[in-house]
């Protein structure tokens, strides 16, 4: 993840910006560069590589100022190379950007157009160049990233300083976190709290849709529509904040937060956004094109990530794909053709039954692929080739942003495969490639239902049993979406193929059940609608997970919608997964259970 700092002040600024990045380096980077304005003038230094680099271009040629921004960037578009490091800079404006501008194209050919031209392969100078063309108009730098601010779609986090101005700095947070520091005479602004640390522990987070404009002496608050608003002053406790709850009440309400920027952040391990395509980072050692079959083995979350996979594969790669349990796969002693994969998907990379499954795979002669979120772990050391989610640590037992990641490296397997085998062409892929791209500012757009799915939770909570139900690759989503809830409310709840509960389950519905239908505009959507109804005709309080179209098309007999942004098929489990984690979410806190260590649960089952 990208790391961002900004200091206002009536001091030098430039050497403090250098070590408030060293203090981000544990977010990963590639590159790293500085902007200040002083003399009348803005400058900037930047750098391929660790922050040595860029200290030691600053110590030829030192950056003077008291104003300035900086960067670590961890390459989405483009190469990390001095050219596309941040800040991106014109005559007018200085910017640096976390996440992903989604709709970069649209605003290159209509800058284009103007003669707005940019030198860079980022999306990032986008933004740069609109608020040039803004100023070169006559609009005031307020003014003109307010309007910029407004027609950026996406996830990210951004930062920004302005020729002629030594007492502005504009930041806006949309997916991607962004805090400011109060300190004394001056205001910094930080990806994190820990960014902020040596400076101050006075702290504001800014919320979703935010934007801030800082001087020396004030913070200024607007909301997504423009309007000011008012956000508290707490006090960070920076020395333990990697480990810390921000300004979140749980560790689950973090993590679930964290997703916009996790997700990108995965995904720019995986995809060449410049390109349109999917890039690994290493080469396979083995060859998609001539497998027969794909296994997959996990447990948990991890094992439901694994069955969306499978629609994916074999969708978009024609791969046939066995998914199992480990604790069931490892004693059936399935038959492996030699040379097969076999993928082992593990939030902690140490859990007993997954590993077990994968030593049975290793010693029948399989390729040993794992997805995992810790580096170290015994099943990445087992591996012989690793695809890490990039998340950072996840301490709520409940996964939440390491399940999303996974998916989201399932997904670009799965278009990887598809490719070498031939199924996806150029444009496939790239087609593919964009849903991805939009996904990170999808799943912001699905947090802003937060506020309607916790008036769910009294309702809920009362429930003695739920129904998580869905189709297609919505399936796995309903399993995920009743597992979670279990997990932390100690509600009995149970995910079904839709399709499947007439056969045998909807004896249960009655008025007291909710069921919970997870059901966006797809191929799938009458079918789950019927079957919708057939549940809604017994009783059953209906709360409907879909978008606008799928609203539209549900009709009546439903208690409560949640809506979600529509998106393409490739990408809608994964947004779906959010209104069910925060589903869950809500009605525990409502319950006052212990959200991130739920009774009997460990975080690493490393026992059978
Ligand atoms: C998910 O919320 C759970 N805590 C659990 O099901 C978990 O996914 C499972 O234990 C697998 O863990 P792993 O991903 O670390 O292998």
């Amino acid at each position: 993840m990208c790391g961002i700092v900004g200091i206002v002040s009536n001091k030098p600024v430039a050497d403090r910006i250098a070590d408030a990045l060293k203090r981000l380096e544990y977010r990963g980077y590639d590159s790293a560069g500085i902007a200040t304005f002083h003399d009348g003038k803005m400058d900037r230094r930047r750098a391929p590589g660790k922050l040595t680099n860029l200290k030691e271009c600053m110590s030829k040629e030192p950056l003077g100022g008291n104003i300035g921004i900086g960067h670590t960037r961890w390459a989405t578009h483009g190469a990390p190379t001095k050219e596309n490091a941040h800040p991106h800079m014109t005559n007018r404006v200085a910017v640096v950007h976390n996440g992903i501008i989604e709709n970069f194209r649209e605003l290159k050919v209509e800058l284009a157009a103007d003669g707005y031209v940019p030198v860079s392969e980022t999306d990032t100078e986008m933004v740069a160049l609109l608020v040039t063309r803004e100023m070169d108009k006559g609009v005031a730098p307020f003014d003109a990233a307010a309007s910029v601010i407004k027609r950026l779609d996406g996830a990210f986090a951004l930062a920004m300083i302005f020729n002629g101005e030594e007492n502005l700095i504009i930041g806006a947070r949309q997916g991607a976190p962004l805090a400011v520091g109060h300190g004394d005479g001056e205001m910094i602004l930080g990806s994190d709290a820990i960014a902020l640390a040596p400076f101050t522990n006075k702290v504001t987070y800014l919320e979703e849709g935010d934007w801030v404009a800082l001087t020396k002496s004030d913070m200024r608050v607007f909301d997504r529509q423009g309007s000011p608003v008012t956000r508290s002053i707490s006090t960070a406790n920076t020395g333990a904040e990697l480990v810390s709850k921000g300004n979140h009440r749980h560790f689950m309400s973090k993590e679930i937060y964290e997703q916009p920027d996790t997700i990108s952040h995965t995904l720019s391990h995986y995809v060449n956004f410049s390109e349109q395509r999917i890039q690994l980072p290493q080469a396979l050692p083995f060859d998609f094109s001539k497998l027969t079959k794909l296994t997959i083995a996990s447990c948990g979350g991890s094992y439901y990530a694994a069955m969306i996979a499978k629609y994916w594969f074999e969708k978009y790669a024609r791969l046939p794909v066995e998914v199992d349990i480990a604790s069931e796969f490892r004693y059936r002693e399935p038959p492996m053709e030699e040379g097969g994969l076999a993928l082992f998907v593990s939030q902690s990379g140490e859990t007993a039954d997954t590993l077990a499954a994968l030593r049975y795979c290793a010693s029948q002669g399989q390729h040993i692929a794992s997805i995992v979120n810790v580096a170290e772990s015994t099943i990445a050391r087992e591996s012989d080739i690793v695809f890490p989610t990039l998340c950072g640590p996840e301490i709520c037992v409940a996964s939440t942003k390491a399940t999303t990641a996974q998916q989201t490296v399932l997904a670009t397997l799965a278009i990887a495969a598809g490719k070498q085998r031939g199924v996806l062409s150029d444009q496939d892929e790239a087609e593919l490639v964009d849903a991805l791209a939009k996904l990170p500012g999808a799943i912001s757009k699905a947090l802003a239902s937060e506020p309607k799915i916790a008036s769910l939770n009294k309702a809920l909570s009362k429930a003695k049993d739920v129904f998580y139900l869905g189709r297609g690759a919505l399936y796995p989503v309903a399993l995920e979406g009743a597992l979670k809830f279990k997990e932390i409310t100690y509600i009995h709840a149970e995910g079904y193929a839709a399709g499947e509960l007439k056969h045998g389950p909807i004896a249960l519905i009655d008025e007291s059940v909710p069921v919970v239908v997870v059901a966006p505009s797809d191929a799938l959507l009458e079918k789950t609608l019927s079957n919708m109804h057939e549940v809604a005709a017994r009783g059953g309080k209906i709360i409907l997970i879909t978008d606008e179209k799928g609203a539209k098309q549900a009709g009546g007999d439903i208690s409560e919608i949640i809506l979600m942004p529509e998106a393409h098929p490739l990408v809608q489990p994964i947004i779906a997964t959010v209104p069910v984690q925060l589903l869950a979410y809500h009605t525990a806190v409502f319950m006052g259970t212990d959200v991130d260590q739920p009774r009997n649960l460990a975080k690493s089952v490393t026992v059978e």
